[in-house]
């Protein structure tokens, strides 16, 4: 099994990295489909079937057993110069936990099937898990379809240009497919470290949005316009990201503007548009209306003095996603070497979705020696991605037979 994992591990190491270290695997593009290609590879050399929906997603499935199938996977996607675990991790160490159960022989009771859904990060097309929202109806293909890129391509023509060219798509996953989902992921953040554990299971997710800040001025020259004459949106900008910082500080929240564009982006010219987009995340559904609001107010207040004009967008919002505790439970316990720990996390995941469109879902997290994610810096150890693999192979012998 170490081997497996390694030669997996070493086959897609190479796809999308950048001299940073980090990867460029945005959905669609070449990266992306050659990992795609790869799980292709990684089913047909199983004997697995493979099921392909018309957004792009894929689940290999080992039919055995019979009723609504047990599935575990992840994604293949990253962030913008992201880390190799960040989705693969999930995949790969799906693929390895199939293996296992089958090298000792274990007979589900159900069909297991290793998912990977599509733009799980938003990287490209803006909204978070759109694969797995498509195939669910959370988001419908009417409201995705006309979704551009930052080049301008809409998500219709990107998919249509590989073949995915359905007119009306329709959603078809739910509990009659899925008896249980479980997503295997690195933490994103320290708990474990600092628990010392190797293995975590996911209580909750908190809710996350992203929202589009449009400010727009008067273009200008910058030498000749004198300070007091301008009209200048970058000044409502730099205001409002450290109003964001502050509100999300003093809430004990979290709030991040690390995306932002300006028009026409001149250095001796006061600009005429920037548009720049936060990230927010909170507790409750509550304290994440509040907190945007806090900062959209400010904002507003900022550009009414800077004399600029303020659109701001929900782009992606997904609610607070409370896991079923008797499935997190029942997969945490009675371990050899104790219970797993049960944490929330701040990051996004496609189990969120589904666990909100009433497929039982779980997630299990590997140590992250470092916390870091969405960054060539994520790291997990290979002693505890094989951890994981266990894991995983063990909770799927508890939820398949
Ligand atoms: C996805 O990883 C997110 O939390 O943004
Ligand atoms: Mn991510
Ligand atoms: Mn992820």
């Amino acid at each position: 099994m170490p081997d497996q994992f390694a030669d997996m591990w070493r086959a897609i190491e190479p796809l999308g990295r950048a001299s940073s270290g980090g990867y460029f695997r945005q959905p669609f593009a070449s990266a992306e489909r050659e990992l795609d290609a790869w799980f292709v590879e990684q089913a047909e050399a199983r004997g697995l079937r493979l099921e392909s929906d018309p957004f792009g997603n894929r689940i290999a499935w080992w039919d055995s057993g019979s009723g609504p199938g047990v599935v575990t996977g992840s994604h293949l996607d990253s962030v913008l110069d992201g880390g190799a675990y960040d989705g693969p991790l999930g995949v790969v160490s799906a693929l390895g936990a199939l293996d296992m159960l089958r090298d000792r022989g274990v007979r589900p009771t159900r069909p297991i099937g290793v998912s990977v859904f599509v733009e799980e990060e938003g990287s490209r097309f803006g909204l978070a898990c759109l694969g797995s929202r498509l195939a669910t109806g959370a988001t419908t293909w009417q409201e995705a379809r006309g979704l551009r890129d930052r080049d301008g391509v809409r998500l219709d023509e990107a998919m249509a240009a590989l073949g995915l060219d359905d007119e009306n798509p329709q959603p078809w996953l739910g509990s009659e497919q899925l008896a249980c989902f479980v997503e295997l992921h690195v933490e994103q953040g320290r708990a474990l470290v600092d628990r010392g554990h190797a293995i975590g299971v996911a209580s909750r997710i908190w809710p996350h949005g992203r929202y589009r800040f449009q400010i727009s001025g008067e273009p200008n020259h910058a030498g000749t316009t004198r300070m007091e004459d301008r009209r200048d949106p970058m000044l409502t900008y730099a205001m409002t990201a450290l109003a964001a910082n502050k509100q999300a500080r003093v809430a004990g929240q979290r709030a991040t503007f690390g995306r932002v564009d300006t028009q026409p982006n001149s250095t001796n010219s006061v600009p005429s548009v920037v548009t720049a987009w936060m990230d927010a995340r909170c507790e409750s559904d509550e304290a994440l209306a509040t907190l945007v609001e806090t900062i959209t107010r400010q904002a507003e207040e900022r550009a009414e003095r800077d004399g600029t004009r303020l659109a701001v967008t929900a782009e992606s919002v997904s609610g607070a996603v409370d896991f079923d505790p008797e499935l997190a439970r029942r997969i945490a316990v009675d371990h050899e070497a104790g219970d797993w720990p049960i944490l929330p996390t701040q990051a996004g995941h496609d189990a969120g979705i589904l666990s909100a469109q009433g497929i039982p879902s779980a997630m299990l997290f590997v140590r992250n020696p470092t916390g870091v994610s969405h960054s060539p810096g994520e790291h997990a150890e290979m002693a505890d991605c094989l951890a994981g693999v266990d894991a995983l192979a063990e909770t799927l012998e508890r939820l398949a037979t």
